[in-house]
């Protein structure tokens, strides 16, 4: 027997009130079977899914995150869930960034008459789960430094600029950007993965200096990232007034989150 063969997954389940929460009301009335790992929220329409919830849900102790929505084209608000769609895939990007596996969050679509397929997806997701183990452990992580880099993912996804990129992906896609230029999807892409590689190494280091002063190179030893790139956030965060030289010792600036 395997150590995590006793481990019995904590699912949060997002489930549109339209199509997938019927299509799970369906698989009970049709007594189709599925492991009860999961804790359903129901919500309007999977657009409806903050990114913040998610984050938050792995915080409160989800093992895994399911987001099910409307198949592509039947959704009843027109595009909610492609917008839930460029979610999970900025969602992907920061549970990797934090050292977490990113399929630990899924999303896909049931509708009302799917009870087999919500069944199936229910038992899948719960497999793959299981053969990660729990979060954290599971990624090589221990308690604290799950903790500290999910709390770093939660700021990351409610700073005003991510969220803002986030929401106008489709429209920026579609139209032109501010100056009249189209954006390709690749540049976007490359974009806001960049921005969110910032945002979360400056979260992770203001929460690092929250009531303690460090200097650069204990910051860099403590995030395991080379000093030159630490120096640089540093200043950015210091310019922006997050962080302020607290003293110097030993010849070397220590700083704090202000
Ligand atoms: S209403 Fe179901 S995904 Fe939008």
């Amino acid at each position: 027997m395997t150590p995590t063969s006793k481990f019995v997954p904590r699912i949060v389940s997002f489930l549109c009130n339209w199509c997938s929460y019927a299509g799970a009301d369906l698989a009970g009335v049709s007594r189709f079977q599925y492991p009860p790992t999961i804790r359903v929220i129901r919500v309007m329409c999977s657009g409806r899914v903050d990114p913040s919830f998610v984050v938050r849900s792995f915080l409160n102790g989800a093992d895994g995150v399911m987001i099910l929505g409307c198949h592509p084209g039947d959704c009843h608000y027109a595009t909610g869930n492609y917008y839930a769609r460029n979610r999970a895939e900025v969602l992907g990007w920061l549970l990797d960034l934090a050292g977490l596996d990113a399929s630990r969050l899924v999303l896909d679509w049931v509708s009302a008459g799917e009870g087999q397929r919500f069944a199936s997806l229910v038992s899948d997701f719960t497999e793959k789960i299981t053969r990660l183990g729990p979060l954290g452990s599971g990624d090589g992580l221990g308690e604290q430094d799950l903790r500290d880099r999910l709390l770093a993912c939660r700021n990351v996804v409610e700073s005003e600029q991510v969220r803002w990129l986030v929401g106008r992906e489709r429209e920026m896609l579609a139209n032109k950007n501010v100056y009249g230029e189209d954006v390709s999807e690749e540049t976007f892409h490359t974009l806001l993965r960049s921005k969110l590689a910032d945002e979360f190494l400056r979260s992770r280091l203001l929460l690092l200096t929250a009531g303690r002063s460090l200097s650069v190179k204990e910051m860099a030893r403590e995030m395991g990232t080379a000093s030159s790139v630490i120096l640089r956030h540093v200043g950015v965060l210091e310019q922006a007034g997050l962080m302020s030289l607290a003293g110097i010792d030993d010849n070397s600036p220590k700083y704090r989150a202000a």
